[in-house]
């Protein structure tokens, strides 16, 4: 069975009291839910981790090149100025495997300084805009 690691970055534990107007009301368990039932559906082993820690996420993102894992990655706020995290991301891209870069919310639609990633470059895709679906969309894609 395919595994993918969906990682996610700070401050996305507190979905369904931060942002509801941007985020929906939804909370993080619910995001875990939601992943587990759709990876069942797909046939796909997913495991789902969310740190506030730049070094935890690199350290994660290593161990998913190591162990040949795809990635689905929120980077929150990270995605625009977290050189490290693209560094590790290109990393994982350049040895053939897939990193899909998720968001919640269309950050292209937002403030200004949500309109880089620094990550995308590094990245297989992106996927934005569509609530917790952006990261289903993801995995339908990673277990095609
Ligand atoms: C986000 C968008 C980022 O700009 C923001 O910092 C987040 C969440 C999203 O999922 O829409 O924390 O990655």
């Amino acid at each position: 069975m395919k595994s993918v690691l969906v990682l996610n970055g700070p401050n996305l534990q507190r979905l369904g009291t931060r942002e509801p107007e941007i985020y929906g009301d939804l909370d993080y368990p619910a995001l875990v839910a939601a992943l587990d039932k759709h990876s069942q559906d797909l046939g796909v082993s997913v495991t789902v981790k969310q740190s506030d820690s730049e070094s935890e996420l690199i350290s994660w993102l290593h161990q998913a090149t190591d162990d040949r894992f795809d990635v689905i990655f929120n980077p929150a706020a990270f995605t625009h100025y977290s050189y490290a995290l693209a560094d590790a991301c290109k990393i994982h891209t350049s040895s053939g495997l897939s990193l899909i870069e998720v968001h919640i919310s269309n950050p292209h639609g937002r403030e200004e300084f949500r309109r880089l990633s620094v990550i995308s470059p590094n990245a297989t895709g992106v996927i934005a805009g569509f609530g917790f679906d952006s990261y289903l969309l993801a995995l339908r894609q990673l277990s095609s």
